[in-house]
């Protein structure tokens, strides 16, 4: 079994991506989107993003190389009555089901950057996107200080090291690399841009509740569980997670969760 595809099968995205329809929705908003623009969502999960796209008309194909969150996105699109949204199954580094040039827009929120072999990636996108459309990354920035980059910081120091050649997924939060990236898929640097942007976790109980989403839920964080647990150490790394998301937490309400969280935004104007 591919190691990328089961991480995110042991899991359930669905859960965690409960917290984040409303950015989900209000990102989306910010990217022009006009009836029958053709969108690709890749790494879509249950659709945080896709779903919005589409009801803003566009006609929307869902990518992600887990089995149970495209069976979970399409349930959200029968549910919703949406007929110009699919999910199916791919791997954003080789997407030889789909057409060269096929899509106005590829997005990709805090997807492919989990995807390995990031310069077939930025090839697979530049390659399926047509001249003249676009391609917008939202990548989670390494070292930041708020909530997502510190979960996979935190959680990597308790998880054995990676195998030799693991390229980390926040490497794509570095400006430098995605320009080598894309410069891969001979897209000029000065065709990217990048922007700041904040994503906010909203969540109706307690930070703590949230944690627990993540420690069941979440594969890069159910892995850090495992290991931890093995040696003896997974009341230290609930109490670093819980540290985390009560200071960053901004809701004024004792049963709520509200966390921003900074990300890299990407735009490739091809
Ligand atoms: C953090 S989740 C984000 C999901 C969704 N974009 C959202 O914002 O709710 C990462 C997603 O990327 C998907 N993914 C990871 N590696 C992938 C790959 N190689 N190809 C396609 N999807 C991938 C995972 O299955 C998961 O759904």
């Amino acid at each position: 079994m591919n190691p990328n595809k089961a991480l995110w099968e042991k899991g359930d995205f669905t859960r965690i991506a409960e917290s984040m329809r409303e950015s989900g929705e209000a990102l989306v908003k910010s990217f022009g989107i006009r009836k029958g623009l053709k969108v690709l969502d890749l790494g879509c999960g249950d659709g945080t993003t896709a779903l919005p796209a589409a009801r803003l008309g566009a006609d929307v194909l869902g990518v992600d190389i887990a089995r149970n969150l495209v069976e979970a996105g399409n349930r959200r699109v029968v549910k919703e009555s949406l007929t110009n949204c699919r999910f199916q199954e791919g791997d954003a580094t080789n997407l030889h089901e789909l057409a060269d040039h096929s899509f106005d827009l590829a997005v990709s929120i805090f997807g492919a950057m989990f995807a390995p072999k990031p310069f077939y990636v930025a090839k697979e996108m530049a390659r399926v996107t047509r001249r003249g459309g676009r391609i917008i990354m939202g990548n989670w920035i390494p070292n930041d200080p708020t909530l997502v980059a510190q979960i996979l910081k935190i959680s990597s120091a308790y998880t054995p090291p990676p195998p030799e050649g693991f390229v980390s997924p926040m490497t794509w939060g570095i400006e430098s690399n995605v320009i080598e990236r894309f410069g891969g898929a001979g897209v000029p640097a000065e065709k990217i841009s990048f922007a700041q942007d904040t994503f906010t976790f909203n969540y109706p109980s307690p930070p703590a509740a949230l944690v627990d989403k993540f420690r069941e839920y979440y594969g890069p964080t159910m892995n850090a569980f495992e290991a931890a647990e093995k040696n003896g150490r997974a009341a230290d790394l609930q109490k670093e997670l819980e540290d985390l998301f009560n200071r960053e937490n901004r809701s004024q309400r004792k049963d709520a969760t509200s966390i921003p969280a900074t990300f890299l935004r990407v735009t490739v104007a091809l």
